[in-house]
Formats: structure tokens, sequence, C-alpha cells
């Protein structure tokens, strides 16, 4: 099983619709796909049509149950979704108080590669989408993940929240001495507005080689999905941001196969 990680520290740069946009792509293509809602807002499963103020069970408990209930937990946990191939592991409010509880705690860091080890024969995928919050979870995301997609929105300010992001990753993989495999991804992109042209030529003199060549543009689709509760592949196969976020799962998927 690969696990993804999409996180930036920044709101609203379209974190929640690339995981799940991913996800959908990925399942139409055949594979089994674990999406993780790290997020305490739980976007990712109202997205889908869960309320996860009513589930039984949530994320919370299986970072905060005895090691040895771990992968019993996780099957409860997991959520069946209206789409073929995709599950959901979901989160709860709860989730914004783990810092406190028990972020100082020893091996707090690795409780979710944990419980993603307990299923990795079950799916080909794992994304896990981050809260906008770098904290105890947003630890545990990077800690499991062997790439790292950073969707930032084409404007200048969302440009200077991935100077914070990507220090962030650095200082993160000193501290485990991981390597990460980010790649930046434009989202949101509206070519007729300059800010969003010269924000794209900002991050490319920056960042260079980690910016992807292509972009993700705006498309009025993302609401009308989420609205339906299903991803946009599922709802527009044809629509154009699914065809960007196609293009951008096969330049992951070529990545990957290069590195290994
Ligand atoms: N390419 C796009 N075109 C148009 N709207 C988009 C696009 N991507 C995302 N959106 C919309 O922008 C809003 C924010 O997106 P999203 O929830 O994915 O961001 P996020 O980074 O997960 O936010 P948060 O940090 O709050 O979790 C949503 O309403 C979403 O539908
Ligand atoms: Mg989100």
């Amino acid at each position: 099983m690969k696990v993804w990680s999409i996180a930036n520290q920044k709101g609203g740069v379209g974190k929640t619709t690339t995981a799940l946009t991913l996800a959908g792509l990925l399942a139409k293509r055949g594979k089994r796909v674990i999406l993780v809602d790290i997020d305490p807002h739980s976007s990712m499963g109202f997205s889908l049509g869960i309320d996860c103020d009513e589930l039984d069970y949530s994320l919370y408990d299986l970072f905060t149950c005895p090691e040895k209930f771990t992968q019993r937990l996780t099957k409860r946990v997991i959520q069946k979704t209206q789409v073929e191939n995709i599950d959901l592991i979901p989160s709860s409010m709860a989730l914004a108080t783990l810092d406190r509880e028990l972020g100082h705690r020893e091996g707090m860091g690795l409780i979710l590669k944990k419980i993603l080890h307990g299923i990795e024969d079950d799916y080909d995928y794992a994304l896990v989408d981050c809260s906008p919050v770098l904290g105890v979870l947003m630890v545990n995301a990077l800690a499991c993940s062997s790439r790292i997609i950073v969707p930032v929105q084409s404007e200048y300010l969302a440009f200077k929240g991935l100077e914070r992001m990507i220090k962030t990753l650095l200082i993160m993989q000193r501290s485990n001495s991981n390597h990460y495999n980010y790649l930046i991804v434009p989202t949101m992109f509206d070519r007729r507005t300059k800010a969003s042209v010269q924000a794209l030529e900002q991050m490319k003199v920056k960042f260079e080689s980690r910016v992807w060549d292509k972009v993700i543009p705006i498309d009025t689709k993302f609401r009308d999905a989420s609205e339906r509760n299903i991803p946009l592949p599922q709802f527009a196969p044809r629509s154009r941001g699914v065809v960007a976020y196609g293009l951008l799962l096969d330049t992951l998927i070529s990545q990957e196969a290069s590195e290994s």
C-alpha cells in the first residue's frame, strides 16, 4: 500500500478536493483506496455524505486506544462510502484535543503508521487529508507517507504560506531523518487573472522542479460534486478539473515508479 499525504498549513487551498479527486480517479482505475481524514472538521467525511458527528468510532479512538486493540478497532472505524473501492477512516471533533492530551507522549508521531500497517494488504493506496494545523496529526501523516502533495492556491498570499509549509517539511525531515518527496500543485488556477499567472511564475522561480509543470484549473463542478457527496470523477468524468487531476495522478505514479 502506498501512502500519500495532502498537506498545507494554509486553509482552503484545495487539500480535501485533491484527496477526494485523486481517490475518485484511483478507484475508477480499479485501485482500492482508503481515505484518512485527520482534520477535526471532517470535511472529507461530509463531502462523502457521512455524518461524522453520528459515528460510534473515529480516528480519535485509534489514537487513544491501547496498541494491542488497534487492528481490531480499525476494522470498526473504517466506513464504506457510496463509491466502490473507496473506504474512509473518519475524523471527529475530538481529534482537535489530541495535541493537548497526547502531544508530548513518546511514540506519538508513529501511531498513524501503525494503524495503516495493520490494513496495508487491504488497500492499494492510502490518501491522508491533513488539516491546516501543524501538530501531532500532521507529524503522523508526514511520518508514514512516501509522498507529500502540497496544493497551493494560485495567488500571492498562498505563496507566502507555501514558504512556511516547505520550511516545516524540511525541519521535520531533519528531525526524523525521513526524506520527503513533495510535489507542489498549483490549484484553482485562473489563467485570465494576472494574480494567478504571477503567483505561478513566482512559485516556479523559488521552488523550481518541485512545482508540478501543469495546473489544476478553477472548475465550478467541484462544488456541484461535493453537494452530491461524491468525488468529481464519479460525477463529471470529463470535466476539466478531472482531466487535470488525471494528469497529476499520472505524474505522481510515474515519479514513484522512477524512484523504486
Ligand atoms: N479547482 C477548483 N476549482 C474551484 N473550486 C475549488 C477547486 N478546488 C477546490 N475548490 C473549492 O474551494 C474550497 C476549498 O477547497 P478544499 O476544502 O479542498 O480546501 P482545503 O485546503 O481542504 O481547506 P481546509 O484547509 O479548510 O481543510 C471548496 O469549496 C472547494 O470546493
Ligand atoms: Mg480540507
